[in-house]
């Protein structure tokens, strides 16, 4: 694994401890690195109202914008599971709002088991600005 996913690796399975998931019991830790390289870290928050819960990949995005950065070089999701874990459908969506096509997501569990896509892989047919040009 490359150094710059190795450090992504690490932030994330630090920050997963602190996901609030007590109706899943699926702790999701996320880091993704911005354009100026600081590395950005959410976890899912969960809700007794179930849709009100939110993924780990928005809280890293949250704290992305909040800090001024807008262009995601690099993504990591990690979670206790048999399999990669993999991003939703709208976080798919969420991450391609501030992410080329070629942006690698490495999809791992805490054993190991490792996968990376591009974003393009991920979603491919993204819905983007130029599909509201007409408007
Ligand atoms: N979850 C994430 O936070 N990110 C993912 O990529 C997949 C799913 C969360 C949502 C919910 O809190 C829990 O995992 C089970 O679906």
């Amino acid at each position: 694994m490359p150094d710059l996913t190795a450090s992504l690796l690490l932030a994330a399975t630090d920050i997963r401890e602190m996901a609030y998931a007590p109706y899943s019991n699926f702790k999701v830790g996320a880091a993704l690195r911005a354009q100026d390289g600081t590395i950005f870290t959410g976890v899912n928050v969960e809700n007794v109202a179930y849709p009100e819960g939110t993924c780990a990949e928005a809280g890293a995005i949250a704290a992305m914008i909040a800090a001024g950065q807008t262009k995601i070089s690099e993504v990591l999701v990690i979670a206790d599971s048999p399999l990669p874990v993999s991003p939703c459908g709208g976080c798919r969506q969420k991450l391609a709002e501030f992410s080329d096509g070629d942006v690698k997501v490495t999809m791992t569990t805490t054993e190991g088991n490792s996968q990376t896509m591009t974003m393009s892989e991920l979603l491919p047919g993204v819905f983007t600005q130029a599909h509201l040009d007409n408007t």
